[in-house]
């Protein structure tokens, strides 16, 4: 079996195993919503494509940013630290970055695993069990490659133990030279735009650092209009 990496989704070719990285924050809180109790999560590129999506549904509880800050009338932001208690079944999140990872890796990969750290060990077994080729797709940041993210593909690559690409094995590189997560989050652009915009969230980066907590791993279950749905 083979991993390949793509620093960005614009670089991502079609595979059977997609699996999606924004550490900061956005796939971290994907988990942390669904590990917490939430049933489901459509992930939406656009901001009116969340409120329409509420509308639609007449239910939903409506979370996401933009510059790391919660979208005006929205009832959470993106950090995963609100997310420990759920207020209601289905979350309709909306982010820079991260929410349209998800989606357009829905139209290149059979399969969608969400991963983070929290999930890091659970994410690699479930693409492990399914016994295909895999890509790790990193949201990156507005189209360029986000250290932070290349950390993480570059863990995954490196505990899936499979024959690499280049850029898989530039990511497994990379990730050999740094100390620990928080260490590539804080020099990253993900986290130096967290810091900038919201510096009241830092405790967000210590938080998605944690490795290996949640046992669960959030999938593609469906796409409506254009939402993806993620689900346990
Ligand atoms: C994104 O989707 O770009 C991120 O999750 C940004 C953030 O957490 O502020």
């Amino acid at each position: 079996m083979r991993v390949d990496v793509a620093f960005t989704p614009d670089e991502a070719g079609a595979a059977p195993t997609g699996i999606v990285i924004d550490v900061i924050r956005a796939t971290t809180t994907m988990c942390q919503a669904l590990a917490s109790g939430y049933e489901r999560v459509f992930c939406t590129a656009e901001v009116e494509d969340a409120r329409t999506l509420r509308e639609e549904l007449g239910e939903g509880v409506l979370g996401g940013e933009r510059n790391a800050v919660r979208i005006p009338g929205f009832d959470l932001g993106n950090s995963p630290r609100e997310y420990l208690e759920p207020l209601g079944e289905t979350l309709i999140l909306s982010t820079t970055n991260g929410t349209r990872a998800v989606v357009s890796a829905a139209r290149s990969c059979e399969r969608v695993l969400v991963g983070s750290l929290l999930n890091l060990t659970a994410v690699v077994e479930q693409a492990r069990e399914a016994r295909e080729d895999a890509i790790v797709v990193c949201a990156g940041v507005q189209s360029t490659l986000a250290l932070d993210d290349a950390y993480v593909a570059g863990r995954i690559v490196e505990l899936l133990g499979w024959e690499r690409t280049d850029a898989s094995e530039a990511a497994a590189r990379l990730a050999g030279t740094w100390s620990g997560a928080e260490e590539a989050f804080r020099l990253s652009k993900s986290g130096r735009n967290l810091l900038e915009n919201a510096p009241e969230l830092e405790e967000d980066l210590p938080f998605c650092a944690r490795e290996s907590v949640l046992e669960v791993v959030p999938r593609l279950v469906a796409v409506r209009d254009s939402a993806a749905e993620i689900s346990l």
